[in-house]
């Protein structure tokens, strides 16, 4: 389906600012057709004025529709639309007398031309809302659809005045509070002239034993919200209705969203709206979400510490041993807990279920070069991209490449030495080579009793449910393949 964007470049010679404020008026009309229990179509002039074309639809979410078919991208001739013709050349909003039945249900039509607001001018006029109310279910209305129509034919007459969409209002991340969560209309004083069930009872939650209707609603959400930390000051602009803008209010364990609408018509200020949403389980669910995450880093956090505790106490055993065997085998202990403690660390930062590997990989390799001996001067490097790896195959993998770059450097001396990655058909192939002595004659795998390589194969068989193989390279050297599944993403 075409964008709005698409449609108004494609067919009509409306600008980029006229642009911006049908997109503005689009992403709040919700409030409208909720208020109106009607369905909106926004018509914008053909390219030569020749007709119109739907360039956004909206249904309302308190009543029936009366299109169940999408008409954006319809185009209406001249003369076809009566009522959108009238909106646009007197300028004014029309209604019709009579209900139209061509759809097959009693439908009343009415017709708002959009105006944007131009500074220091009278504004210019960009399309026509067309506002259809499915009249098939209409009763004699009560207060609280009296207070909405009202409501609707003011924010209308908004619209015509280049008043509605508010521009400069911040963009909203959070969904907005709805016409059906909760509605206060208030006069021009900041008094509660009506307020929908829902809105009360937030307001009861709130911790309000009194009265609403009557009562000035700055100054009653701000006694019940009163606390030691500082005031909110969009607290009592929001809440006295004044601005267009949003604020949270807590008390008594409850949080409630709260949307301003100022009423601006005829150049006066005749009161506002204020949408009211109870978002107490929402932000409960998002702070325990926070706190969860926050735990799993610092349990990392503290492996980690744990684990380099470990390492300096081997390291300080390892120095006061005179057997050199010892004082290797207990260096080399120092790096193993050092990789899987590298792990642990890239985790407290992201406690998700997935780690980017090639920043352990980079660590674990730079490692593996800084603690070989002096005399091989050489320095691993990685080709290839390990990306993002499920946490559980980070240690497990981490602690393998240690040990491969360890026996590279330990045993073969090479000028060179290399990790190379591959990832096909959902398997990780890690190569790491060297171009230094080779294996021993005789060398084999299986029958090998030395621990490093027996670490290797149960981290890859067992661990990871991967394959292992290690050979002489023709060119000389060896060549150590892991090769693992990753499970599909
Ligand atoms: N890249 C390599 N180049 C040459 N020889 C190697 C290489 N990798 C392994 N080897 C040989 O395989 C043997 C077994 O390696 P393994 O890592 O199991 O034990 P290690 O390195 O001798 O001792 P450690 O248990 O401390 O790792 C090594 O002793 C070495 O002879
Ligand atoms: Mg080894």
């Amino acid at each position: 389906m075409p964008t709005l964007s698409d449609l108004v470049a494609r067919h009509t010679a409306l600008d980029e600012a006229d642009l911006d404020w049908l997109h503005s008026l689009v992403s709040d009309w919700q409030l409208l057709a909720d208020l109106s229990f009607a369905d909106l179509i926004l018509w914008a002039p053909l390219l030569g004025e020749s007709g119109w074309i739907a360039i956004a639809q909206m249904r309302p979410t308190t009543g029936p529709t009366v299109y169940h078919d999408d008409i954006v991208g319809t185009v209406a001739a001249k003369g076809e639309r009566n009522l959108i013709d009238t909106a646009w050349n007197e300028r004014r909003i029309c209604r019709e007398g009579d209900p139209d039945w061509s759809t097959g249900v009693p439908v009343r039509e009415e017709t708002i031309p959009v105006r944007r607001a131009v500074e220091g001018g009278e504004g210019r006029f960009l399309a026509v809302i067309q506002r259809s109310t499915n009249l098939s279910s209409a009763r004699t209305p009560s207060r609280l659809e009296l207070t909405y129509l009202q409501s609707a034919s003011d924010l209308a007459q908004m619209v015509a005045e280049g008043r509605f969409p508010f521009s400069g209002e911040e963009p909203i991340l959070v969904r907005s509070p709805r016409v059906g969560d909760g509605l206060l209309r208030l006069d021009r004083a900041g008094r509660v002239t009506y307020a929908s069930p829902n809105a009360l009872s937030a307001y009861r939650r709130l911790g309000l034993h009194a009265d609403l209707v009557g009562a000035e609603l700055g100054r009653v959400t701000a006694t019940l919200c009163y606390s030691d930390e500082p005031i909110n000051e969009d607290l009592m602009i929001v809440a006295s209705g004044r601005a267009a803008k949003e604020t949270e209010v807590e008390s008594g364990g409850t949080i409630v969203q709260l949307r301003a609408i100022p009423l601006i018509v005829g150049g006066g200020r005749i009161g506002a709206l204020v949408l009211i949403r109870d978002v107490t389980e929402l932000r409960r669910r998002e702070r325990e979400l926070m706190t969860k995450d926050a735990t799993i880093r610092e349990i990392h956090h503290r492996v980690k510490n744990n684990l380099q505790t470990v390492a300096a106490l081997l390291r300080l055993q390892a120095r006061r041993l005179q057997v050199p065997e010892g004082r290797e085998a207990l260096e080399e202990a120092v790096r193993r807990v050092g990789s899987i403690a590298i792990v642990h660390e890239t985790l407290s930062h992201a406690p998700e279920e997935f780690v980017d590997f090639d920043e352990i990989a980079d660590r674990v390799i730079a490692m593996a070069g800084e603690v070989s001996s002096p005399e091989v001067a050489v320095t691993p490097r990685r080709a290839g991209a390990f990306g993002v790896l499920p946490s559980l195959i980070a240690t497990p993998l981490a602690m393998a490449l240690t040990e491969l770059l360890q026996n590279a450097l330990q045993h073969g001396r090479p000028k060179r030495l290399q990790v190379v990655v591959e990832s096909a058909h959902e398997r990780l192939n890690v190569t790491v080579w060297d171009d230094g002595r080779g294996l021993p004659s005789g060398f084999d795998l299986d029958s090998s009793t030395s621990l490093g390589l027996q670490i290797v194969r149960t981290l890859v068989e067992g661990e990871l449910s991967g394959r292992l193989t290690i050979e002489p390279r023709l060119e000389g050297g060896t060549e150590v393949v892991l090769s693992i599944p990753l499970p599909p993403s």
